[in-house]
């Protein structure tokens, strides 16, 4: 099967290699010549991949049977609903559909009108006066949030990058300013984690949780980036999510699903619930309507089902099974000095894979270009996988040693100490 890959970075170098590893025969359209995804490729187009128009072109050039989105910003623009108009099925939600990711207060509504389990308590507005006297009568903390597509950023917490109610007024009337209305959000106290699924609009199969480190700097600390890294365990599960805990977080997915068949607006590709999980249920923070960016480097990875045959089930509304292997994953993202806020651009990066792979890990490459050039973003992640987290964040240390230049990473994502701190976190919140 000829299937177009849209996206560049480490999420669609992870997609290529399980599509390509399950027999489909490549294409790829992407703003940068991925070295990773090229030797995967029979052909590879440059374009943004927000320009539906060229991307469609570039399909039809070369008669490929279905498209694989990759990031959320050509979701947003309707690239699946134009595909199918132009008899390409594609994996991805409808413009509409998309809304749960690209409408936050889209999201939250669906979430209330048809009462689905794990939701928060929130408002939109777009009058200054009656948001600050909603949050002053209110009282607790709160979250702010822009409605649109943030790529991590514009979101504030008070208690974190807010100092109090009144700093978050203050947020939130720039933002009715900038973009005419806001969301404020009751804010929920816990630990984050990820859930994704695949979907064909009624069939929701789970993939092994995981848990993604936002922060730039060890110890959670420093500015919010794309993610500098993620694990998950043997058992699909994480130390801090009981079996209770994980049904109810399925249970929120599913009917998030159901809700928005019945809502007019199936919904059919990956969907990512970024929870908190909180002292008495996991809760909705944001849908994603697109695999996680680390996060597909920990599932892909170890999915035993091939890739191109679940994509055709979701495309077909025929999903049958995705079953992963019993292992542990941990990915580590290396990034430009400076990244987030400065990065380096430009600068060569020495990656010796043989020796990478001699450790047992696995390069999938982000933000370079061909000459392993840096671009800007998060540039290669280093992926362990073994039968327990400690042997997996080993292998991917290891294989870190063998990349070198101007960049940095996260030593402690899926470290004991760091997985610990979680589990405890958790065990304070629930008084056990
Ligand atoms: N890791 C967060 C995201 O993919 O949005």
């Amino acid at each position: 099967m000829k299937v177009l890959l849209v996206g560049g970075g480490g999420r669609e170098n992870a997609i290529a290699e399980a599509l390509v590893n399950g027999g489909a025969e490549l294409y790829v359209v992407a703003r940068h010549v991925n070295p990773g995804i090229k030797r995967l490729c029979r052909d590879y187009g440059l374009a943004r991949e927000t320009d539906v128009g060229k991307v469609l072109a570039y399909a039809e050039k070369w008669g490929v049977e279905l498209a694989f989105i990759g990031p959320e910003a050509p979701l947003e623009k309707g690239i699946v609903d134009v595909f199918e108009e132009n008899g390409i099925p594609a994996v991805g939600p409808s413009k509409e559909a998309a809304r749960l990711e690209t409408n936050k207060a889209f999201a939250r509504r669906i979430m209330e009108k048809y009462e689905i389990p794990g939701r928060k308590l929130f408002r939109v507005f777009t009058d200054v006066g009656e948001m600050r006297s909603w949050i002053d009568d209110f009282g607790k903390p709160v979250v702010v949030k822009p409605l649109g597509l943030t790529g991590g950023k514009g979101v504030k917490v008070v208690g974190y990058q807010l100092r109090d109610n009144e700093e978050a007024k203050e947020y939130a009337k720039a933002l009715i300013e900038r973009d005419g209305k806001v969301l404020v959000e009751e804010r929920t106290d816990g630990v984050e984690f990820t859930f994704q699924v695949f979907t064909d609009g009624r069939k929701v199969i789970p993939m092994p949780l995981a848990q993604d480190y936002p922060h730039a700097y060890e110890g959670d600390a420093g500015p919010i980036t794309g993610g500098m890294g993620s694990y998950s365990c043997e058992d699909h599960l994480l130390p801090f999510v009981t079996e209770e805990d994980y049904k109810k977080a399925f249970e929120t997915l599913k009917a998030t699903v159901e809700a928005m068949r019945k809502n007019g607006t199936p919904y059919k590709g990956i969907l990512y619930g970024q929870f908190m999980l909180a002292r008495d249920e996991p809760k909705i923070i944001e849908f994603n309507a697109r695999f996680g960016d680390p996060e597909a480097m920990n599932v892909l990875p170890i999915l035993k089902t091939p890739l191109p045959e679940i994509v055709e089930g979701i495309v077909d509304g025929a999903l049958k099974k995705a079953e992963f292997e019993k292992k542990a994953t941990v990915v580590k993202y290396l990034a430009p000095k400076g990244y987030p806020t400065d990065p380096i651009k430009g600068v060569r990066i020495e990656i010796r894979e043989d020796k990478i792979r001699e450790e047992g890990a696995r390069v999938y490459y982000a933000s370079v270009d061909e000459n392993f050039r840096m671009l800007g973003s998060r540039a290669l992640a280093v992926v362990g996988i073994a039968g327990s987290l400690e042997e997996a964040e080993r292998i991917a240390s290891a294989g870190i040693r063998h990349v070198r230049g101007e960049i940095f990473h996260r030593a402690d994502v899926g470290t004991r100490e760091s997985v610990e701190k979680r589990v405890r976190i958790m065990k304070e919140l629930r008084g056990e």
